[in-house]
């Protein structure tokens, strides 16, 4: 499958690292917000060329001209992860300020599976109604929620279990965490 992971300025770089590494053997698109590699700073001890390793094809935030940014290049599906509020809510309102949410606004143009994982506590009005918004355009919203029933040990259990949800979505096969029937 070709899939367009975005990675935002939201907590939970982990989320999208992880991902990546799930989706491997796929054709992967990446693009990173500014914002993003900040957080990376924080949250991963990776370097830049690290994650950019990760992906086939990469895009920076401003390249509004590249691939990902035309509806008539085919895309099976595209992930928001993290996704910011910010970035939610130019999504959530088809405001097309860069080349992630110019993606996700050609993504439902085509009417493509866009999922977003928006990652904020607690949350505002604003962010609740751009989460019903995103919705109501066409969006598949799943936060990152932890689950207590698989028992995980570790953070690696916990994102593993959030990744394992997205695979779910994206209709792939994983063993990220054991499912309640098995
Ligand atoms: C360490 C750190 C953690 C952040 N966590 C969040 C978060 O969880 N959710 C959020 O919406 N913004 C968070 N922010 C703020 C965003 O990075 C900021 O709103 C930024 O403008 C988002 O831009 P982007 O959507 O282009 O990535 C965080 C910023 C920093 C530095």
């Amino acid at each position: 499958m070709r899939i367009l992971v975005a990675i935002t300025g939201a907590s939970g770089f982990p989320l999208a690292v992880q991902l990546l590494k799930a989706l491997k053997g796929n054709e992967i698109h990446l693009v990173v917000s500014e914002h993003a590699w900040m957080v990376m700073e924080y949250e991963s001890g990776m370097a830049k060329g690290d994650v950019l390793k990760l992906a086939g094809h990469v895009y920076g935030p401003d390249e509004i001209y590249s691939p990902i940014c035309s509806g008539s290049f085919p895309m099976d599906a595209m992930v928001v992860v993290p996704c910011s509020m910010n970035t939610l809510g130019h999504i959530a309102n088809g405001i097309e300020h860069n080349a992630i949410t110019r993606a996700a606004a050609v993504s439902l143009k085509q009417e493509r599976k866009v999922v977003l994982v928006p990652r904020e506590t607690p949350l505002t009005l604003p962010a609740l109604r751009n989460m019903v918004k995103a919705k109501e355009a066409g969006c598949t919203i799943i936060p990152p929620m932890v689950e207590y029933y698989t028992k995980p040990k570790s953070v690696e259990d916990i994102t593993g279990y959030i990744v394992g949800r997205i695979m779910e979505l994206l209709g792939m096969e994983h063993s990220l965490y054991k499912r309640w029937s098995e």
